[in-house]
């Protein structure tokens, strides 16, 4: 926690009138509480104080102890809804299964997730709105580079073992190592090798800026939903450093999208050479309009590697934090690992023989999805759910996620780590129950129309490393037998940002 806030300090530092924003924070969320829509929604039971000082103070306790609000609310009203307050507004938050089933499948037309997403990225002031006003990107992560990774697999493998050797050196001794400064650079390289190929994806100048741009985007947006709609513009002109960040990106990607263009004349021509199967070039070939100049590529590929790199960096680490906890673990993988590399080698037919592997993944991200409450939706029109209970428009509507996952009658006892639950759960059931697959009691991609488009890519990423990682490594923390306290800013939770691991080459 520490060194997270050192970090955001020094975000400010790097601008000092971020501080100024930050200061007149405080200010305006009371004034917004005061003036805010909580009248509208009294009718739903909620565990903060009617009266708005007392009410602000929690909502500022719920930055750090989020959980614990939501969990004894949760226990207060395990079947109806409650509502929490966020940042300036309040939030409606559905356990019961019902109604989850009934936020999930409704239309966009009525409860929008994009606007949810807008607010909670502030995609207008920060990767900008043409990501969801024309999300042609979408349909490429779900069914193109689905497909791709039958062949693309051996690259991003390729990429990891690099990365590894990079970043965890093979030494006899054990080695401690920080992972939350290098996880999100090792996700970063792996992830580029599809989406901006190599070598650029190998330049750790550009990892370092595209890590950095993620973390910059996180902060921006945390500190706009703290500030009312019609001053965010101005704001975010004293406080951003993501528009000169975008600027910085072009020189990246400005020559490289300048090579892929000429690169294509040349391929469209006979006997062409074949172009490069990555996001630049599937992008390239759907842009229509103004989507087609370097800026507005360099921002999708941006705004790709953004939904791509916390998300996937965090699930990892939270997974070989079990590993690290429960070292014993990693002979039970080895067992399955060494068997399918030797027959399939690092290939998707590999990853998806690897059933063991996909379980404890699944199970690490079943105990720690990226938020305990998420998938927002705003609602367009008034509704009332099945359970009875009216919202009105403009209400944001949030699920629980770990009402299903830790649900006793889905999950036998669901509060331990049994890292081949679904390796079980599978035998007694025909559903596909593999780490990508999603329903309303596994909500850790999300479920229904805007299930996670990138699980594939990331499911295939997570399995590689943690392969890799249990296949030439030993890895452990130094103090057995338990994992370091996550760390909880609202209703993300986040791996222990401090923990160091112990890392050796593998002894047996
Ligand atoms: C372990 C890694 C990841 C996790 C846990 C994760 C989780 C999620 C979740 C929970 C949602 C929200 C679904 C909803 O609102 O209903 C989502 C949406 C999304 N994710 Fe991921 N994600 C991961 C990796 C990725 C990657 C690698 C990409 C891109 C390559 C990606 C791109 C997206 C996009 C574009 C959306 C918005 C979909 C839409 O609105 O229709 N994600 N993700």
């Amino acid at each position: 926690m520490f060194e997270f806030c050192i970090e955001l300090l020094r975000s400010c530092l790097e601008n000092p009138l971020l501080l100024l924003g930050i200061g007149t924070i405080l200010y305006l969320a009371v004034l917004s509480y005061l003036t805010g829509e909580a009248r509208k929604l009294k009718h739903i039971p909620s565990a903060y104080s009617n009266i708005a000082a007392i009410s602000f103070i929690q909502t500022w306790w719920y930055f750090f102890q989020g959980k614990k609000l939501v969990d004894a609310s949760f226990k207060k009203w395990p079947r109806s809804m409650f509502r929490i307050q966020e940042a300036l507004g309040w939030t409606v938050v559905a356990s019961d299964r019902k109604v989850i089933t009934e936020v999930l499948r409704l239309q966009d037309i009525s409860f929008s997730a994009n606007q949810a997403n807008e607010e909670l990225v502030q995609l207008k002031h920060t990767l900008g709105s043409a990501i969801l006003n024309n999300p042609y990107h979408l349909p490429l992560l779900s069914n193109r580079l689905r497909r791709s990774l039958a062949h693309l697999v051996p690259d991003v493998h390729d990429e990891i073992t690099n990365a590894f050797q990079t970043y965890i050196p093979l030494t006899e001794d054990w080695t401690p190592i920080k992972c939350s400064s290098i996880v999100p650079k090792m996700v970063c390289q792996a992830s580029n090798r599809i989406f901006v190929g190599y070598p650029l994806c190998r330049n750790p100048e550009f990892t370092e800026f595209s890590t950095r741009f993620t973390f910059d985007v996180f902060t921006v947006a945390f500190i706009l939903r703290f500030i009312p709609d019609f001053l965010r513009p101005l704001v975010n002109q004293i406080i951003s450093t993501v528009p000169n960040r975008r600027r910085k990106a072009l020189k990246f990607l400005g020559p490289l999208l300048d090579a892929r263009r000429k690169q294509n004349e040349e391929s469209n021509g006979p006997g062409g050479a074949e172009k490069p199967d990555d996001m630049i070039t599937w992008l390239m070939e759907i842009a229509k309009g103004e989507e087609t100049t370097n800026e507005a590529l360099t921002d999708r590929l941006l705004a790709i590697n953004f939904g791509a790199i916390h998300t996937t960096s965090v699930t990892f680490t939270h997974a070989l934090y079990y590993l690290a906890a429960f070292p014993m673990y990693a002979e039970i993988l080895r067992e399955e690992i060494d068997v399918v590399v030797k027959e399939h080698g690092w290939t998707k037919g590999g990853l998806d023989q690897m059933k063991r592997v996909d379980s404890f993944l699944k199970e690490s991200q079943r105990l720690n999805p990226l938020q305990n409450v998420g998938l927002g939706r705003v609602a367009l029109q008034d509704h009332t759910f099945c359970d009875g209970t009216f919202v009105p428009r403009g209400t944001t509507v949030r699920i629980n996620i770990h009402s299903p996952h830790f649900d006793g009658s889905l999950y036998e006892r669901p509060d331990e780590f049994d890292p081949l639950r679904f390796i079980k759960m599978q035998e007694k059931t025909t559903r596909n129950l593999d780490l990508t697959s999603t329903s309303e009691e596994y909500l850790g991609f999300g479920h229904g129309r805007h299930a996670c488009p990138g699980r594939y890519l990331a499911a295939s990423e997570l399995k590689l490393m943690l392969a890799y990682l249990t296949a030439h490594y030993d890895a452990k923390f130094a103090n057995e037998g338990s994992r370091p306290a996550d760390l909880w800013i609202m209703t993300s939770c986040m791996p222990s940002y401090t923990a160091e691991v112990l890392f050796r080459k593998r002894k047996n």
